[in-house]
């Protein structure tokens, strides 16, 4: 295989841009993610790739459960907010506000135009991000007519 190749086609699977964020014992970890997609109609799942060193990943794996928010067409400053470290502070999480999701308790970032909570079923452990796979157990729609971001339309790649 041409490794050159490869890459190029793996850049071309589509994504959307979402902000998962997870609490375990009063810890808060928040980070923009897009290896993300729907994985079952009944019961209704979601499945994410998360990079086994990272925060997020310690405390989805502690937790069993995260929120993601939806990122709007026009917040990619919001998505950029979260590809850094996770800091709380005035009640702002990355400088955005954030209450607790009614289900899990992971924080929902109350800017954002749509949400969901969903608890881990199973994890596929391989290579340097854990699948989590987990249901889905409250949302949220604060936008209905809103238009996701795209990766695509970013400019930004992860993979390849
Ligand atoms: C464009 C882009 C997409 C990303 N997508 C993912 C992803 O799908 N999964 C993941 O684990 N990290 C992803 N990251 C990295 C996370 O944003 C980053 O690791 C996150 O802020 C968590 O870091 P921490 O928990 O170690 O602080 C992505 C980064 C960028 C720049």
């Amino acid at each position: 295989m041409d490794a050159e190749i490869r890459k190029q086609v793996l850049r071309k699977l589509t994504y959307g841009l979402y902000v998962l964020t997870a609490v375990h014992q009063g810890e808060l970890a928040a980070g923009t993610v897009n290896w993300l997609s729907q994985a079952s109609f009944s019961p209704p799942l979601v499945m994410v790739g998360l990079k086994v060193d990272s925060r997020l990943h310690a405390l989805v794996e502690r937790s069993r459960a995260f929120a993601v928010g939806i990122l709007g067409a026009d917040q990619k400053e919001v998505a950029q907010a979260f590809f850094r470290p996770t800091e709380v502070s005035g009640g702002r999480l990355n400088g955005y506000p954030f209450r607790p999701g009614p289900a899990t308790g992971s924080p929902i970032l109350t800017e954002l135009p749509a949400w969901l909570e969903a608890r881990v079923t199973d994890a596929v452990k391989r290579g340097d991000h854990t699948v989590f796979v987990a249901e889905v157990v409250e949302a949220g729609l604060a936008d209905p007519a809103a238009r996701p971001l795209e990766m695509w339309d970013t400019g930004w790649f992860y993979g390849g």
